[in-house]
């Protein structure tokens, strides 16, 4: 099969109501341990590099990769996505490189870390539409700054993401300036700010309606029923690997993530796309660090990867059947690149 676009996979998920987790990978291990966890539910896929994990993994190395999951797993619709492009040239590079999908994040400056104006994101991500959408590729765009509603700050924790304080404006993605969005620039999907954040320390109690505001969602969603909306920063966060983390010498502290049932509340109101990045990252830390407490003695890196890709397949099972993603691979058919490309 093809890879496919995120337009392609959206909309099919969109027409069967679920959502696709979109799970961040800059290395082997990552993609081997999510295509195994997509292949025993029966799920599509989204993979998602990041600049830092282009930068880490080296763009062909993880081309190479990608071309080895889908030779391994040709029955499985696997669409690979650039995760917050910062400009035209990253996207464009990612494109060369065989990814289906691009999220141009305009929210902020190319410098990663100033909020942008309206104008100037809607002018960016129109660009990238335009020479995306005459590949064939999909576009994200996003509106609205991610960072927390408890603090005020910007999102900073994993070393991208704006600095200081926002405003709750600035926080909330407004749903009126969501439809002008969609219409002026053309995205295939919308990522929103609605109090969540990357990394661990999203909030510092269980999520209420104060600090993760999916009332939010439901009025984007009333007013764009026809556009697949994203959850960035959703991790959940499990207790279960922070325990284990700390149990075996690790340092992290209690920490809140985006309860599953309040994605399924999104998924209901049009959530397509649910970006996953911290939940393996501890899965697997977690499994190295007991491997290594348990036998300070070993040092052969087998030993502790592959109970570190079975706890990160384990967390991919979880999410594929909490979104109702398990068991819709069979049902799609990708087209390829050329069939989608928009013709001057
Ligand atoms: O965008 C956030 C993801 O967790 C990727 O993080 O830039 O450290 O690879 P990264
Ligand atoms: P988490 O840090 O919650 O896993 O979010 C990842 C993300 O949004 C990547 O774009
Ligand atoms: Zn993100």
């Amino acid at each position: 099969m093809p890879r496919i676009t995120l337009r392609q996979l959206l909309d099919h998920a969109a027409a069967n109501d679920y959502a696709v987790p979109a799970f961040n990978m800059s290395n082997m291990e990552q993609g081997l341990a999510i295509m195994k966890a997509a292949d025993e539910t029966g799920s599509p896929v989204i993979l998602q590099a990041s600049r830092g994990a282009r930068a880490y993994a080296n763009d062909l190395m993880l081309a190479r990769v990608i071309d080895a999951l889908v030779e391994m797993y040709p029955h499985i619709p696997l669409c690979m996505h650039l995760d917050h492009g910062n400009s035209l040239a990253t996207c464009v590079s990612a494109i060369r490189h065989g990814f289906t999908s691009v999220m141009m994040d305009g929210s902020l400056l190319a410098d990663g870390t100033t909020p942008a104006d309206y104008a100037d994101n809607a002018a960016i991500t129109r660009k990238v539409v335009e020479l995306a959408h005459a590949a064939g590729v999909s576009v994200e765009g996003e509106l609205g700054v991610l960072g927390s509603l408890e603090t005020g700050m910007g999102d900073q924790e994993d070393g991208h993401g704006a600095t200081g304080t926002l405003s709750r404006e600035q926080l909330l993605t407004d749903p009126d300036e969501a439809a002008r969005f969609v219409a002026d620039t053309g995205v295939d999907a919308l990522a929103v700010a609605m109090g969540t954040s990357h990394g661990a320390y999203k909030f510092t109690r269980k999520p209420d309606g104060d600090v993760l505001a999916m009332d939010v969602i439901e009025a984007i969603n009333k007013r764009l029923p026809d556009t697949h909306l994203v959850m960035h920063g959703s991790s959940s966060v499990p207790e279960e690997l922070r325990e284990a983390i700390n149990t075996h010498g690790g340092d992290i502290r209690p920490a809140w993530g985006v309860p599953i049932e309040e994605i399924q509340r999104g998924i209901r109101h049009g959530v397509r796309k649910v970006n996953i990045d911290t939940d393996l990252r501890m899965a697997a830390t977690a499994a190295i660090r007991r491997v290594l407490t348990e036998d300070p003695g070993e040092f052969d890196p087998r030993k502790y990867l592959k109970p570190a890709m079975e706890a990160m397949t384990a967390q991919c099972r979880v999410k594929f059947e909490a979104f109702g993603t398990a068991g819709q691979a069979a049902a799609i058919r990708a087209k390829p690149l050329a069939a989608m490309a928009v013709r001057a």
